[in-house]
């Protein structure tokens, strides 16, 4: 039983005066869940975010949004993965689209990130998603495995269930409202396993593959309750506190229904 992990990623929002409010309003919300919610905040953040996360005690892990492809030295305005680590992250979401598409990241690129955040003791969250173009085109299934196989090439299928995550984000669901259908997501989603799969039965069956795209209570709990579906990568709702934890609250719900 894979157990449901939700995660906030903020993109470039936040202040520290927003910052605090969310954290604030979230701790009247919950303190404890029995599935796996992390926060990716951009990096100024970070210590204000995990200082505020212990201070009100919140079963929330801390993660970064985007790591360098560099372990150390002249690479100036680069975070290193150990930095992010040293400051108390636990999570690091790598080549998401926005990455990809507006900073020209490659499959190299995130394979890169994903085994020096591993290297840190990060767990890496590898995005991978096809453009409308691409799903257009009819080409969803091999954009999708082409991303991930990069990744599994450099740190192994075993190492990546054990320490990490993958999210399938369709590109032309992210931030428009349109959601995949839970079928289409499924498909995908299955598809992703089954590569995992097929180079290791083992991790095929370990490895959580979040959703993200228009994610909102409403549509999350059809996602959540597919079977290849084990959580949800957030980014519009999960600026609202409320509308946050109230995804977090359907997962919840999906776990205690299975047990
Ligand atoms: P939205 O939830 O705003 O569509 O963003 C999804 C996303 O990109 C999360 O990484």
């Amino acid at each position: 039983m894979r157990n449901r992990l939700v995660v906030a990623n903020w993109k470039m929002n936040g202040s520290l005066a927003s910052n605090e409010a969310w954290i604030k309003e979230y701790a009247t919300l919950t303190k404890s869940q029995d599935v796996e919610v992390a926060v990716c905040a951009p990096f100024v953040y970070l210590p204000q975010m995990r200082t505020q996360i212990n201070e009100a005690t919140l079963p929330i892990a801390l993660g970064a949004e985007n790591c360098s492809a560099y372990a150390v030295g002249a690479y100036t305005g680069e975070v290193s993965c150990s930095m992010l680590s040293d400051i108390g992250c636990q999570w690091v979401i790598v080549g998401h689209s926005e990455r990809r598409q507006l900073f020209g990241e490659t499959d190299q690129d995130v394979a890169k990130k994903v085994k020096l955040a591993m290297e840190a003791g990060l767990k890496p969250i590898v995005c991978v998603g096809e453009t409308l173009e691409e799903q257009e085109a009819g080409n969803t299934v091999e954009v999708v495995c082409r991303q991930l196989n990069a990744v599994l090439d450099a740190v192994g299928a075993s190492a990546l269930a054990e320490n990490g995550a993958i999210a399938y984000e369709p590109v032309w669901a992210i931030g428009t409202g349109k959601t995949a259908t839970p079928q289409q997501a499924e498909l995908v989603h299955a598809v992703l396993r089954d590569s995992v799969e097929s180079r290791d039965s083992v991790a095929g069956k370990k490895i959580r593959i979040l959703y993200g795209g228009s994610v909102k209570p409403s549509n999350a709990s059809d996602l959540f309750a597919c079977n290849d579906i084990d959580g949800g990568l957030i980014g519009g709702a999960a600026l609202n506190p409320r509308e946050f934890h109230a995804i977090v609250c359907v997962a919840q719900s999906l776990t205690e229904t299975v047990i």
